[in-house]
C-alpha cells in the first residue's frame, strides 16, 4: 500500500509541474521533461490545447470543430461523438465512415460507464474458406473488392448510443456532416495523398475490380481538383439517415442499392443481412494499473483483455523507477506484449460464437504464471511463447480515433474503422464499404494484413464479428475522477500503442503533448520482431535490446493517438498526434 501511495504521489508531482508552469507563464501548455532522442522528429511534445468546458480531439480538424461546436451549443459528450463521427465520414473517408464499424466507450460524471460494440459482421452467406484459392493459398479478396465487406455497424451503433444517452435531436447532429458533404470543404494534404494512392491502386486492378470500384473513383477524384470537395451522393444518404435514423441506412433505397451493388460486384451482403444487424451493448472491461482504473473495450475487441493481461504482468516490476527509454523497461514491456498477443491470437473472438477463457486470462494468478517465464536479461523466442492455456479452446492500416470530454466529467472514447485505408475501395451511394473481413483469420495459422497469425477462435462464420484490436480507453485517477481519454488507429499496433500512452502518463508523468509524441515500440508475438519507430530510440538502446536477443527493426512512424488529459484543477488539455493532421478543439 505504501508503494502504491508513493507511486501515486510521484505521479501527481509529474502533473503538478506542467500545471505550475502553465499558471506562471500563461503559455500554450507543453509538457516538461523529455527524454526522447534529440533528433526525434516530434521534439519533446506536441502542441497542447487547453480548455475549461469541453474538448474534442479527432484526426481531422473539421470533424474536431464540429464536435466542439456541439459541446459549446449545450450537447453532451455522446452528442458530440455522434456529430464528430459522422463528420469524419465526410472529411476523413480513409477511415471515418458509415460503411464500417467501431466501438464507443462512455464514462459519465456520476460514475456510470457503457460501451457499444458496432463492429461489422460476416454476411450470412460467408464461409470459412471464402478467401482461399483452389490450392489453399490466401487471396487478396479479403482486402479489395465487394467480397471484403462485412455488414456495416456504424449507423446502428451511433443511433444506439444517442437513443440511450444523447440530449440533442438526432437530425441536428447529422446536419453538420450533411453540410460538409453538400457544400464541400478544403481537403487537407493527408486526404489528397490518400486519394492519389487509392486512384493509383484502382488503376492497377483488373477490369472487373476496376468496375466494382468505379464509384469510388468518381466520388474521390474531385478531391484532387482545386476548390471545395463536395460529395452530393453522400449528402443524400446522410439526409436519409438524418430523417429516418438507422432505417435510412439498413432499410429502403440505401440498403437496396448496397445489396444490388454486392450482387453485381461479387459481394455477399444482402438486404436481410442489413435488416438483421444490431449494435450490442457491452459491459466495459475494468483493469487496474498502479491505483488507477482503466475502462476498456471487451470482446469483440481484444484491446481491453490484452491490456489487462499486460498490466497484470507488468505490475510486478518497478517500471516507474526506470527511465522511459531504459532498455530493461522496454525489454519487460515487450516480453509482456509477446505473451499477451499470443493469447489474444489463440483465444479471443466474438463472444456470441467463442467460449473464451476470459476470467482466467484476466486474473492476476494467470498473469503471475505468464510473467514467471520472463527472463529479465534475455528475450524469449516467440516459438517458446505458446498460448499460455495450452491448445486453443475452440482463438490504420486505417482506422481513426477521437476522444471527447464535455467538461462536466463525461467522456467518450471512440475508435471507428473501414479497416485499411478507404476500406474495400468499393463505394455505394457515396460511401465506402469496409474490408473488415480481413480481420478474421481467413486462413487460421497464416498472417492477415497486419501480420497477425490468429487461430480458430477468429475463423470466419456467418453472422460473426471479426476480432478487433481497437481499444478506446478511459483512465480514472485513484479517486475515480476522469484523468485520460485515449485511443489510436494502427491495426494490431493499436493495443500496444494505447497501452504505452497510458503507462507513459502513469509511470513517467508524461502530459498529453508528450504522450502523443513519444516514440513507440511494438511486438505481437508473431512475427518475432520488436518494432520501434525509426529515430525513436538511440543506437545504444537498440544495441542493448539486440544483445538481449530481440530482433529489433525500425518502422516508419506508426499510429495516430488522440488524447485528452484532465489536469488537477479540472481543466482539459488535449493533443492530436503530430504524426497525423488532427486537431484538439476546445472551448
Ligand atoms: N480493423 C482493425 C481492427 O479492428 O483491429
Amino acid at each position: 500500500m505504501k508503494r502504491a501511495a508513493e507511486l501515486s504521489s510521484s505521479r501527481r508531482r509529474g502533473w503538478l509541474i506542467p500545471c505550475l508552469l502553465l499558471a506562471a507563464c500563461q503559455l500554450p501548455a507543453t509538457d516538461v521533461v523529455s527524454r526522447f532522442p534529440p533528433w526525434w522528429e516530434y521534439g519533446g511534445a506536441a502542441p497542447v490545447t487547453s480548455a475549461a468546458h469541453g474538448m474534442v480531439v479527432a484526426a481531422e480538424p473539421h470533424a474536431s470543430r464540429v464536435g466542439r461546436d456541439v459541446l459549446a451549443a449545450g450537447g453532451n459528450a455522446v452528442d458530440a461523438a455522434v456529430a464528430t463521427s459522422l463528420a469524419l465520414a465526410v472529411t476523413y473517408p480513409q477511415a471515418g465512415n458509415i460503411g464500417g464499424g467501431g466501438f464507443l466507450l462512455a464514462r459519465f460524471a456520476d460514475g456510470r460507464a457503457a460501451a457499444v460494440d458496432y463492429r461489422e459482421q460476416a454476411p450470412a452467406a460467408a464461409t470459412r474458406d471464402m478467401y482461399l484459392a483452389a490450392d489453399g493459398a490466401l487471396t487478396d479478396r479479403s482486402l479489395y473488392g465487394a467480397l471484403a465487406a462485412g455488414v456495416p455497424g456504424t449507423v446502428a451503433g451511433l443511433w444506439a448510443a444517442h437513443q440511450r444517452f444523447g440530449s440533442q435531436p438526432w437530425e441536428d447532429l447529422v446536419a453538420p456532416a450533411i453540410e460538409l458533404a453538400e457544400h464541400g470543404f478544403e481537403p487537407g494534404r493527408e486526404l489528397r495523398q490518400g486519394v492519389r494512392k487509392v486512384l493509383e491502386r484502382i488503376a492497377g486492378f483488373d477490369a472487373e475490380r476496376r468496375r466494382a470500384c468505379a464509384q469510388t473513383v468518381s466520388t474521390f477524384a474531385p478531391a484532387l481538383q482545386p476548390g471545395p470537395f463536395r460529395q452530393p451522393e453522400l449528402a443524400a444518404t446522410l439526409r436519409r439517415i438524418a430523417a429516418s435514423g438507422p432505417a435510412g441506412f439498413y432499410d429502403g433505397p440505401v440498403a437496396e442499392a448496397l445489396a444490388r451493388s454486392m450482387r453485381t460486384a461479387g459481394g455477399l451482403i444482402t438486404t436481410e443481412d442489413l435488416e438483421r444487424y444490431a449494435a450490442e451493448w457491452r459491459e466495459p472491461l475494468r483493469w487496474h494499473y498502479r491505483d488507477h482504473t482503466v475502462l476498456g473495450m471487451p470482446p469483440s475487441s481484444s484491446g481491453g483483455a490484452v491490456m489487462t493481461l499486460m498490466a497484470n504482468m507488468l505490475q510486478r516490476y518497478a517500471l516507474p523507477d526506470m527511465a522511459w527509454d531504459d532498455p530493461g523497461r522496454i525489454h519487460l514491456s515487450i516480453e509482456a506484449m509477446k505473451r499477451a498477443y499470443a493469447d489474444r491470437n489463440a483465444y479471443l473472438g466474438d463472444p456470441a460464437f467463442v467460449d473464451m477463457p476470459l476470467e482466467r486470462l484476466l486474473s492476476t494468478a494467470y498473469a503471475d504464471e505468464r510473467a514467471a517465464g520472463i527472463d529479465r536479461r534475455r528475450a524469449t523466442p516467440s516459438t517458446e511463447v505458446a498460448p499460455g492455456l495450452g491448445p486453443a479452446f475452440g482463438r490504420g492500416e486505417q482506422t481513426t480515433h477521437f476522444s471527447i470530454a464535455d467538461g462536466s466529467g463525461n467522456a467518450v472514447s471512440v475508435t471507428t474503422t473501414l479497416n485499411t485505408s478507404f476500406g474495400s475501395l468499393v463505394s455505394v451511394e457515396g460511401f465506402l464499404l469496409n474490408n473488415e473481413m480481413d480481420d478474421f483469420a481467413a486462413r487460421p495459422g497464416f498472417p492477415n494484413a497486419y501480420g497477425l497469425v490468429q487461430g480458430e477462435a477468429n475463423a470466419i462464420e456467418p453472422g460473426k464479428r471479426m476480432l478487433s484490436s481497437m481499444s478506446p480507453s478511459i483512465v480514472l485517477d485513484p479517486d475515480g475522477e476522469l484523468l485520460l481519454v485515449t485511443g489510436t488507429p494502427g491495426g494490431s499496433r493499436i493495443i500496444s500503442v494505447v497501452f504505452q500512452s497510458i503507462v507513459n502518463a502513469l509511470d513517467h508523468g508524461m502530459g498529453v503533448g508528450q504522450l502523443v509524441a513519444a516514440p513507440r515500440v511494438h511486438h505481437q508475438h508473431l512475427p518475432d520482431v520488436l518494432y520501434y519507430e525509426a529515430g525513436g530510440l538511440t543506437a545504444e538502446v537498440v544495441s542493448d535490446l539486440r544483445r538481449r536477443g530481440h530482433d529489433v527493426r525500425a518502422r516508419e512512424h506508426f499510429c495516430d493517438v488522440q488524447a485528452i488529459v484532465v489536469l488537477p484543477d479540472g481543466s482539459l488539455t488535449g493533443a492530436a498526434d503530430p504524426r497525423g493532421g488532427g486537431l484538439a478543439a476546445g472551448y
